[in-house]
C-alpha cells in the first residue's frame, strides 16, 4: 500500500469503505474531516476577514472586462444578467459553506462529491475543476493584459499591435497575457503565499477604483442609453457562435461572481463558523452583486453599450470617452496591480485539487508533489505554462465561458452533495447549516443547469469532450490506482 501524503502538516492514511462498484464507492466523511485532536488550523478569522477574502478572490476580470462583453450580448438589460448570476452563485455559495464546514479539507467540490456522490462523479468534478482553474488563470491574464496594453499605449511605448492581441482580435499573440501568467507562476514558485494584509490592501484598491469609476461617470449619466432596454431579448439564443440575450450574458458574467471557494475553504479557521461563514459568504456575494450592478449601470449610463462592448479595457475606455483620462489611468493601474492576486488564488486552488486527487490515488503523486518549502512545483509550472499558452492565443469570452462550464458542474455537484448528506447522514455535526436547504440547494442546481444550457454550443461541446477524455483516463488509470480500490 502506498505511504501517506502530507499537506499543510496533515497526514492522510489510505483507507475507506470498500464498495462493490467503482461508480458508487465513496470516501467516508470521517476520513475527509480532520480527526479530533489532529493538527487543526487556528480559528482566527471573523466575518470582516472572510468578506475581505471573498471580495479579494471574486472581484477581477469579470467586472473589469467582461462587463463589456456581456453588455454586447444583452444590451442594457445586462443589469438583470448580473442579478441572475449573483442569485445563483449565492445559493451555491451557501451549499459550499455547509460542505466546507463538514469536510474542511483540500479539494473543494471534488472532495465534497467523493464523500457523497461516489468516486466517478468526484473524478468528473475534479477533472472539471482542473479545466476551470487553469482557464480562470488564463481569463484573468487576458483581462489584465487589456488594461496593461491600454496603459502602454497611453505611455507611447510603441509595442506592435500584433503582440498585444491574439489571432481572434486581429493580432498574433497576446504577449502581456502570457507575461502575467508566467510572472504569477514564477512568484508562486518562490513559495510566496497569499497574505491577509496584502489581500486586504488590494481589495481596497479594487473597490476604491470601482468607486472612482462610479463617481467620475455619474455626471455623464444619460438615461437614453437604456433604450431599447433588452435589444437581444431575454432567453439565450445563438448568433454566429455566440449566445445573445439576458441569459446568454448571465452565463458569461457568471464568471464575475465565483472565487468564494476561498471563503468556504477557510471554514476551519472561522472563529464562529455559523455566524461568520454566513455573513462572509452572503455578505461578499451581496456586496459584489450590488457593486457590479452599480458599476454596470454607470457604464451603460455613460456610454451606449455598442461603444464599449468590444474594447479590452471597458472601464478605462469609458472614462476616456467622458473626458477623464487621468481617472482612466488610475482604474487601469488598479486593475494591473490587483488582478494578479485573483490568478494567484486560482493557481493555489489548482494545486489543492491536484493534491487531493493524487492523495486519493486518482492522479500520479509526482504531479502533486511538494518540495521542502511546501511549493507544489510540478502542478504550478504545468498550470502556469498551459494558462499562459491559452491566454496568449484565445479570446476572453471563449476562455471565460469554458471556465464557467467547469464551475457550473462543480456547483451542481456541491448542491447535490449537501442534499444527499442531509438525507444520508443527518447526524453529522454541521458547524454551518445551509438555511432553507430544500429551497436553496434545488435553486442552485436548477439555476446552474439553466446557465449551463445558456452557454454557447461550442463551449458545451468542448466541455463534454474534455470530460469524455477524463472518463477514459479514469477507466484506464484512476479507477485501478484509487486507494479505495485496494481498501
Ligand atoms: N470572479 C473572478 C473574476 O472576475 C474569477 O476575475
Amino acid at each position: 500500500m502506498p505511504s501517506c501524503l502530507r499537506f499543510k502538516g496533515r497526514a492522510f492514511q489510505p483507507g475507506g469503505i470498500p464498495h462493490m462498484s467503482f461508480v458508487t464507492r465513496r470516501k467516508p466523511v470521517a476520513v475527509a474531516a480532520p480527526a479530533a485532536g489532529a493538527h487543526r488550523l487556528k480559528p482566527t478569522l471573523s466575518w470582516p476577514h472572510l468578506v475581505a477574502l471573498g471580495v479579494g478572490a471574486i472581484v477581477g476580470t469579470g467586472i473589469y472586462t467582461l462587463t463589456g462583453v456581456a453588455a454586447g450580448l444583452a444590451g442594457p438589460a445586462v443589469m438583470f444578467s448580473f442579478a441572475m448570476a449573483g442569485v445563483v452563485c449565492a445559493c451555491a455559495a451557501l451549499c459550499y459553506a455547509e460542505m466546507a464546514s463538514l469536510t474542511p479539507q483540500a479539494g473543494s467540490a471534488y472532495t465534497y462529491s467523493y464523500v457523497s456522490l461516489g468516486e466517478l462523479v468526484a473524478w468528473i468534478i475534479g477533472w472539471s475543476l482542473i479545466l476551470e482553474y487553469t482557464l480562470v488563470c488564463s481569463a484573468v491574464s487576458v483581462g489584465w493584459a487589456g488594461y496593461a496594453a491600454g496603459l502602454m499605449e497611453q505611455a507611447h511605448w510603441g509595442v506592435p499591435k500584433a503582440l498585444l492581441a491574439g489571432p481572434d482580435a486581429g493580432g498574433m499573440v497576446n504577449l502581456p497575457a502570457v507575461f502575467i501568467a508566467l510572472v504569477v507562476t514564477g512568484v508562486l514558485l518562490t513559495g510566496t503565499r497569499e497574505s491577509a494584509t496584502v489581500n486586504f490592501v488590494l481589495v481596497i484598491v479594487k473597490l476604491v477604483a470601482l468607486a472612482a469609476f462610479v463617481a467620475f461617470t455619474l455626471p455623464s449619466f444619460d438615461a437614453r442609453h437604456f433604450h431599447p432596454f433588452a435589444p437581444f431579448g431575454w432567453g439565450a439564443h445563438e448568433i454566429d457562435g455566440k449566445k445573445y440575450g439576458v441569459m446568454g450574458a448571465a452565463a458569461i458574467i457568471f464568471f464575475a461572481f465565483y472565487g468564494f471557494d476561498a471563503i468556504s475553504t477557510a471554514a476551519e479557521e472561522a472563529k464562529n463558523p455559523k455566524r461568520d461563514l454566513t455573513i462572509g459568504i452572503v455578505g461578499s456575494m451581496a456586496l459584489c452583486t450590488l457593486i457590479y450592478m452599480v458599476v454596470a449601470a454607470c457604464a451603460l449610463g455613460a456610454q451606449p453599450f455598442q461603444v464599449f462592448s468590444k474594447t479590452a479595457e471597458p472601464l478605462a475606455f469609458i472614462l476616456r470617452q467622458v473626458g477623464r483620462p487621468g481617472a482612466a489611468s488610475v482604474i487601469a493601474g488598479a486593475a494591473v496591480v490587483a488582478l494578479p492576486t485573483v490568478i494567484m488564488v486560482f493557481m493555489f486552488g489548482q494545486s489543492r485539487v491536484f493534491f487531493a486527487m493524487a492523495r486519493d490515488g486518482l492522479l500520479p503523486r509526482g504531479l502533486a508533489g511538494i518540495d521542502r518549502r511546501g511549493v507544489p512545483v510540478a502542478v504550478t509550472l504545468l498550470t502556469g505554462v498551459i494558462a499562459a499558452v491559452i491566454a496568449g492565443a484565445l479570446p476572453l469570452s471563449d476562455i471565460a465561458s469554458l471556465a464557467n462550464a467547469g464551475t457550473l458542474a462543480a456547483f451542481v455537484a456541491t448542491a447535490c452533495a449537501v442534499m444527499v448528506l442531509r438525507r444520508r447522514s443527518p447526524e453529522l455535526a454541521r458547524p454551518f447549516v445551509t438555511p432553507f436547504v430544500w429551497v436553496i440547494a434545488p435553486a442552485a442546481v436548477l439555476g446552474c443547469l439553466y446557465l449551463f444550457t445558456s452557454l454557447q454550443a461550442r463551449t458545451i461541446e468542448f466541455f463534454l469532450a474534455w470530460n469524455a477524455i477524463g472518463i477514459v483516463v479514469y477507466l484506464v488509470y484512476a479507477r485501478r490506482k484509487s486507494l479505495l480500490a485496494s481498501a
